[in-house]
């Protein structure tokens, strides 16, 4: 048995933000880069947690935004490991605006990003591995692992 490999629920992770004027454009809408920001930290405290050692952000795939955040709203970054390979690790994140004075909550973003944990010498370094528990991980590990053959094939085919 391995006795390093970790559960997806180890390492889950959520940041609240309450969005102010230092986030907005005159309009008060959220800057999308404000939002990828927080989205990257949020991943990477995911994949922190896991590998308890430093990350670093090797690939972040496309961001759609769905609807936008005005300042005001609170914001969670819902953010949780889909895959744990060598040394690398997927992570996703779901974006989620409240109003806090009604409740209502809208979906904004999902993103996938990828991170490797790093050694004290700045290179890539062993990760435990991780273990899904509900059908609904067991899923999300299985797209996982497609998108990250394919992240590598693209790769490839880029050199
Ligand atoms: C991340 C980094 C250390 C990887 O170094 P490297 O010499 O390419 O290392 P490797 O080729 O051994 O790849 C390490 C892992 O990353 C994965 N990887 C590398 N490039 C990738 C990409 N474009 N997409 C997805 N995964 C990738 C590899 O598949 C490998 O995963 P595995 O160990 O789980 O199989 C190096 O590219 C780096 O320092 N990049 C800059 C990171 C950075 O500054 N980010 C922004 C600020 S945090």
């Amino acid at each position: 048995m391995d006795e390093t490999a970790k559960t997806v629920a180890e390492s889950r992770v959520t940041l609240g933000l309450m969005m102010g004027p230092e986030h907005a454009n005159a309009l008060g809408n959220v800057h999308g880069g404000v939002i990828m920001k927080f989205v990257d930290e949020a991943g990477a405290l995911a994949a922190m947690r896991h590998a308890r050692c430093p990350v670093v952000t090797v690939a972040i795939d496309s961001m759609t935004f769905l609807e936008p955040i005005f300042v005001g709203h609170l914001v969670w970054f819902n953010a949780e490991l889909t895959y744990a390979g060598r040394t690398s690790m997927e992570s996703r994140v779901e974006v989620i605006a409240e109003d806090p004075l009604t409740g209502a909550t809208t979906h904004t973003n999902l993103a996938f990003l990828v991170y490797v944990a790093i050694d004290e010498n700045r290179r890539p370094t062993p990760v435990p591995r991780l273990i899904a528990e509900t059908e609904e991980e067991k899923q999300r590990m299985a797209l996982a692992q497609k998108r990250q053959e394919m992240r590598k094939q693209r790769q490839q085919n880029e050199q």
